[in-house]
């Protein structure tokens, strides 16, 4: 086993693959994914809200917007309907680029790495703290003279510091072209989501999993996307971004898209 895998602490990828219900996690991470859910229950509709949110939003962006080129930080955990497949279904030619530091998601990383033959996928072991690294790793696969689509979906939430994660925003947008986008997924503790609810989940996690995380308020989150023109229809909670259903519910997770000008 790599040694930088801890089976001794709950690991939020591993977590998120438990509430989604995939199978590459420990019994630590169930028993703490089951406390969480006891503190907050709509936690599993929050996380698969999330990987249907990232289906519309790389759909939209390879169908409508012509968008090639993707870096997805954070990736997770392989699922069903990772970015590159999502993508290559409309545009098999489009490169993905896959960005995580933690040390099972490396290990299962080849399972990302099933690319159409017209495109490519790569994967990088970096910190989303360290984005001129991200930066660097990903300019081997992509293009950044190119329109690129920033994906952060779940991951600015482990970036304590908002003004941290506000410049690590900007200079991963700096870098890419007028015509890229920036794709969110972000926890909130906003009544108007329903997030009262995280408050004491959140707390729970930070004593007993890794890495710790925050919630941000909405004008936190927009200000994410400062600069950028925010499509249609603009910070909603994730599940109620172009939803397929009239039926989506609300869950406590803004998502958003955001176009360089
Ligand atoms: C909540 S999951 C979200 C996964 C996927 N983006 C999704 O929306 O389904 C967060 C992911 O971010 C990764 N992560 C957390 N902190 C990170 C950091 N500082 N740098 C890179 N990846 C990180 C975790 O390992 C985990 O895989």
């Amino acid at each position: 086993m790599n040694d930088r895998i801890r089976t001794d602490i709950a690991h939020n990828a591993r977590v998120w693959n438990y509430w989604l219900g995939g199978k590459d996690n420990y019994p630590v991470d169930r028993a703490v994914g089951d406390q969480v859910t006891g503190f907050y229950p709509s936690i599993g509709e929050v996380a698969r809200a999330d990987r249907a949110f990232l289906g519309r939003a790389v759909t939209h962006l390879a169908a409508d917007a012509g968008v090639r080129q993707f870096l997805d930080i954070g990736t997770g955990l392989p699922t069903a309907d990772n970015t590159h497949e999502v993508a290559q279904r409309v545009a098999p030619d489009a490169r993905i680029v896959y960005v995580d530091n933690d040390p099972i998601v490396l290990t299962h990383a080849r399972a990302l790495l099933t690319s159409a033959p017209e495109g490519v996928t790569e994967y990088v072991d970096a910190d989303a703290h360290d984005p001129e690294k991200i930066l660097a790793a990903a300019g081997a696969t992509l293009d950044l003279s190119r329109p690129v689509a920033v994906m952060m979906l779940g991951i600015l939430n482990f970036v304590l510091d908002t003004d941290e994660a506000r410049s690590i925003v900007r200079t991963l947008m700096d870098a890419v072209p007028s015509g890229s986008h920036l794709v969110l997924t972000h926890p909130t503790l906003e009544p108007e989501l329903g997030g009262e609810g995280n408050k004491a989940a959140m707390a729970f996690w930070n004593e007993n999993a890794t890495p710790p995380i925050t919630a941000r308020s909405r004008a936190e989150f927009a200000s994410f996307l400062e600069g950028l023109d925010v499509l249609e229809p603009g910070i909603v909670s994730c599940a109620r971004w172009r939803p397929v259903s009239a039926e989506a519910c609300t869950v406590a997770q803004f998502g958003a898209v955001g176009r360089k000008p």
